[in-house]
This record gives C-alpha cells, sequence and structure tokens, in this order.
C-alpha cells in the first residue's frame, strides 16, 4: 500500500482514540447522551475528511508542475504568477468593508440596540407599569404588600417573626432597644436617617440643660431605658434626664421635629425609607442599603414594620 495513505489510516486512528477520550470517555459514556453521540460522529468525519483531503494535495505537491504568466517582481527570486482577482471575491470584500462601516456607526456598537439596552428598557417598562398599577393602595393592601417584600428582602437578616435572630440584627417589633440608645449617644449617629447629612453629637456634644453639664455615665443609663421602654410616665429619672438633653431636638415626647431629629419613640415611614435608601450602621452591625426596591415597595415595607412594632 501507498506508505502516505498508511499513515492517513494511523494518523486518523490515533485521532478518533483522542476524541473518544476526552468526548466518549465520561460517567455514563458515549450511549447515554445523544448530544456526545452527535459530536464523536461529526469528529469522526472531520478527522477522515481532513487526513484525506491532506494526503491528495500532498500527492499533488509531489507531481504538480506550475503553469502561467510570471509578474514582472520578484522577491528574492520568487516569482509570482499573475493571477487577477476573481470577481465575486472582490465584490464580496468591498461588500464586507461597507457592510462593516455601516456595522460600525449605525448597526450595533454605537446605535441603540443591545441585551442590556433592552433588558433595561424592559425594567422601566415593568417599573412603571408597576407604579401605574400600585400608585394608589394604602391600608390593608399596603401591609399586605409590605409583609411580601419583607418575607423576599429582609427575613435572611431580621427573621420570619422579625426579632432580628438573636440579635444579629435589629428587633423591629419594637423601635430601639437599650444598647442601641446608648451606642448613640456614645458615638452620636451619621446615618442620615432624616434624609439628608444631619449628624447627632456623640456624649461631648450632649449637654444637660438642667444641669448645665455634659451628660454623665448614670444619665445615660436613665435616659436609656427609658427610651428603649417606651418613654415610661412613672420612669421620672429618665424622663428628666430626656426633658434636659434630648428634647431640644427630638421633642418633649420624644417624636422628632422636621429637619432636626428623628422620632424615636415609634417608627415613622420616614425613618424607615431612609434606613433602607442609606444602610444603617449602629450598635448591632451594619443593614446595607436596599437600593433595589422601588418607592413603593420601601413604602409597602415600611407600613408593615410600623403595623407589626405597634404589635398588631
Ligand atoms: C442636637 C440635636 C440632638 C440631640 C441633643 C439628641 N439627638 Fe438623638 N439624634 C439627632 C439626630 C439628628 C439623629 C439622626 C442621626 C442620623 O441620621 O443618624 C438622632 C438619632 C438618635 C437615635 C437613633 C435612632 C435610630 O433609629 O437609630 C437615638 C436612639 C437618639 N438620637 C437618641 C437620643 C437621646 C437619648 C438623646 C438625649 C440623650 C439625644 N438623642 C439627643 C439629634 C439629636
Ligand atoms: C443584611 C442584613 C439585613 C437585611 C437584608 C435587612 N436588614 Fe434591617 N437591619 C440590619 C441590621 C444589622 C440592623 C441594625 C443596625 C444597627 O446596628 O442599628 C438593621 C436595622 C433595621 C432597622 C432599624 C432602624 C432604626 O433606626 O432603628 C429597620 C427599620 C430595618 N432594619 C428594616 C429592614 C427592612 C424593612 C428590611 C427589608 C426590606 C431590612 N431591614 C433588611 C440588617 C439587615
Amino acid at each position: 500500500m501507498n506508505k502516505l495513505y498508511l499513515w492517513g489510516i494511523i494518523i486518523t486512528i490515533a485521532m478518533l482514540g483522542a476524541t473518544y477520550a476526552t468526548v466518549g470517555y465520561q460517567k455514563g459514556g458515549l450511549n447515554d447522551d445523544i448530544v456526545n453521540m452527535l459530536a464523536i460522529a461529526g469528529a469522526v468525519a472531520l478527522v477522515i475528511i481532513t487526513v484525506f483531503v491532506v494526503i491528495k494535495y500532498v500527492r499533488q505537491m509531489q507531481t504538480d508542475q506550475a503553469t502561467g504568466e510570471l509578474a514582472d517582481e520578484s522577491w528574492d527570486n520568487i516569482g509570482e504568477y499573475k493571477n487577477p482577482v476573481p470577481f465575486g471575491w472582490a465584490i464580496m470584500f468591498l461588500g464586507t468593508i461597507i457592510w462593516g462601516m455601516w456595522y460600525f456607526i449605525i448597526g450595533y456598537p454605537v446605535d441603540a440596540f443591545s441585551q442590556i439596552g433592552q433588558y433595561n428598557e424592559e425594567v422601566a417598562e415593568k417599573n412603571a407599569k408597576f407604579e401605574k398599577e400600585y400608585a394608589n393602595i394604602k391600608g390593608e393592601k399596603l401591609v399586605e404588600m409590605g409583609e411580601s417584600v419583607f418575607l423576599a428582602e429582609c427575613v435572611v437578616c431580621h427573621g420570619a417573626n422579625a426579632d432580628g435572630i438573636d440579635g444579629e440584627s435589629a428587633d423591629l417589633n419594637r423601635r430601639i432597644d437599650e444598647e442601641s440608645v446608648k451606642y448613640v449617644i456614645n458615638h452620636g449617629s451619621n446615618n442620615k436617617l432624616l434624609g439628608t447629612e444631619m449628624p447627632m453629637p456623640d456624649r461631648n456634644g450632649l449637654f444637660n440643660a438642667n444641669t448645665g453639664a455634659l451628660i454623665s455615665d448614670a444619665e445615660i443609663d436613665a435616659v436609656a431605658k427609658y427610651v428603649a421602654n417606651g418613654f415610661p410616665a412613672d420612669d421620672k429619672e429618665g424622663a428628666a434626664v430626656f426633658a434636659g438633653v434630648c428634647s431640644s431636638c427630638h421633642g418633649a415626647d420624644g417624636r422628632g421635629m422636621a429637619y432636626v431629629a428623628p422620632n424615636i419613640r415609634e417608627y415613622t415611614s420616614e425613618l424607615i425609607v431612609n434606613v433602607l435608601t442609606h444602610g444603617k450602621k449602629g450598635a448591632i452591625g451594619t443593614m446595607p442599603s436596599l437600593e433595589r426596591l422601588n418607592a413603593k415597595q420601601k413604602e409597602a415595607v415600611a407600613a408593615y414594620v410600623i403595623s407589626i412594632s405597634k404589635g398588631e
């Protein structure tokens, strides 16, 4: 047999073996999967065609005689035949250049269509539809929507009962705990709770108007207890500190003042929306901002938190 064909057959077998090793030799083998069968069938066809086409050209090279008219130029004594550019090829070449320009300038990259653009458009469309459909829901329905947002977005950290999972995050059944109040007094607070930059000073900036002195450790303990327990009327000591130190900003009843200090007696929709928008750092840890929620969802989940913190 011709030596070339012998080599062709050897190479074919070697390549088929390699193909089987990569495609076929897997868990379950070939029989398991039609896609693997198709892949290997394709590979077999390609390998055989490639090897024998190569053999054909190798043989042709051994015997071929070139003819034709040589061009005048010669590079290091290597001549070149005068080969006119095939007409069809030339047309395709020019066409490709023109198409390329069109594609670059008017087609994909510079002009509008892209998958990301399409995605953004569809999200904007859905959001607009959502806002329109739910623009006027309030009361029970709003709380219901808020509950489903809560289940999807907040339960991981705050727990199904919103109890903060053993101190992992804030217990939302109540306004604020004693540790958090002490922490805020000791460190100040700068969480944009009012929506804008309006920090609360730390203890070095908190004077008791009734004594004229900076707030003391004992006063901090007393007022933290008072605030965390929901401003009980019989806690005269805490109430006195609150009146002397805190009421000038948080109001006599702790319900806050617009643009000055937040309500620390009950949750307000505004405060919760601001926490969702800006996140919060405090005694317990850090809550990330949840910007992916739209305005209605924030309003709804705030309504839900307010409803559970009132013990309903
Ligand atoms: C100078 C005004 C001012 C005084 C006085 C003040 N606060 Fe505040 N307080 C603020 C502001 C403003 C914020 C909101 C800060 C922020 O955005 O993080 C705040 C926030 C808080 C918070 C955080 C609420 C939350 O949801 O995390 C608590 C608790 C608090 N104050 C308690 C007190 C107590 C108790 C006193 C008195 C000992 C007091 N504050 C005195 C201005 C004041
Ligand atoms: C990645 C965890 C995490 C997620 C998710 C999360 N929170 Fe929080 N949240 C916290 C932590 C931690 C705190 C306590 C921060 C601190 O130390 O005061 C907190 C505090 C709060 C507070 C108390 C704010 C205050 O000023 O007292 C509210 C209200 C709140 N989260 C509501 C929500 C709502 C509603 C959602 C869902 C839309 C949510 N959180 C999702 C971790 C989370």
